[in-house]
């Protein structure tokens, strides 16, 4: 039986495994540096930052703990107000902690500044966030992204966590979708 291959939905590749393999090492290493004492608490973002949480997670050589929480915007109207919904919050008390947010992507930048806020006002010591990709839109919004993967085109991707209605997550590589996928939807 053929069965059709997911990968023939990209118009192109934007980014490698590999290269994603080794943009997380690099950022890997810059985090050690910057948490030498205490083991940060990763927040993952779901669902999107699962294979960034998992691959980054496995890049560091040293403690950390996870968590994981999931968002979602009040519908498309809210989407400018930045007001979130918290569909799954932390198991973990993070008072007096330091926290990483790992995140797969920062378009307008309203759902990780909302975050950021949100997690300051539990007491977290100290707020820092990493993302794999940034669009250009995020410069808009005043939020400190302090691990940026790569700095994409405003292009609708793919792949890597990344899904179209809940699809393409499964693919190991971050690609544009290709306008027939969506075309006529
Ligand atoms: P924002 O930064 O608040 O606009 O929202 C970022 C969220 O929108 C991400 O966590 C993704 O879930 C989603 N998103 C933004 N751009 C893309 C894309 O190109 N592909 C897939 N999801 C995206
Ligand atoms: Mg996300």
């Amino acid at each position: 039986m053929d069965v059709e291959d997911i990968r023939s939905d990209l118009s192109e590749v934007l980014i490698t495994e590999e290269e994603i393999h080794a943009k997380l090492a690099e950022l890997a290493r810059l985090v050690e540096a910057d948490y030498p004492n205490e083991p940060p608490l990763l927040v993952g973002v779901l669902k999107g930052a699962l294979m960034v949480m998992a691959d980054f997670a496995r890049e560091l050589r040293i403690h950390v703990e996870t968590d994981w929480m999931a968002v979602s915007s009040y519908g498309a109207s809210t989407q400018s107000s930045g007001v979130v919904r918290i569909l799954k919050d932390l198991d973990t008390e993070i008072a007096g902690r330091d926290v990483l947010i790992v995140e797969d992507i920062i378009d307008s930048g309203l759902t990780l500044s909302w975050l950021r806020a949100n997690l300051e006002s539990r007491g977290a010591r100290s707020i820092r966030i990493l993302t794999l990709l940034r669009k250009p839109d995020a410069a808009k919004v005043d939020v400190e992204v302090e691990y940026v993967g790569f700095d994409i085109p405003p292009a609708f991707v793919v792949g890597y966590g990344l899904d179209y209605a809940e699809k393409y997550r499964n693919l190991r590589a971050i690609g544009v979708l290709a306008p027939h996928v969506y075309q006529g939807e």
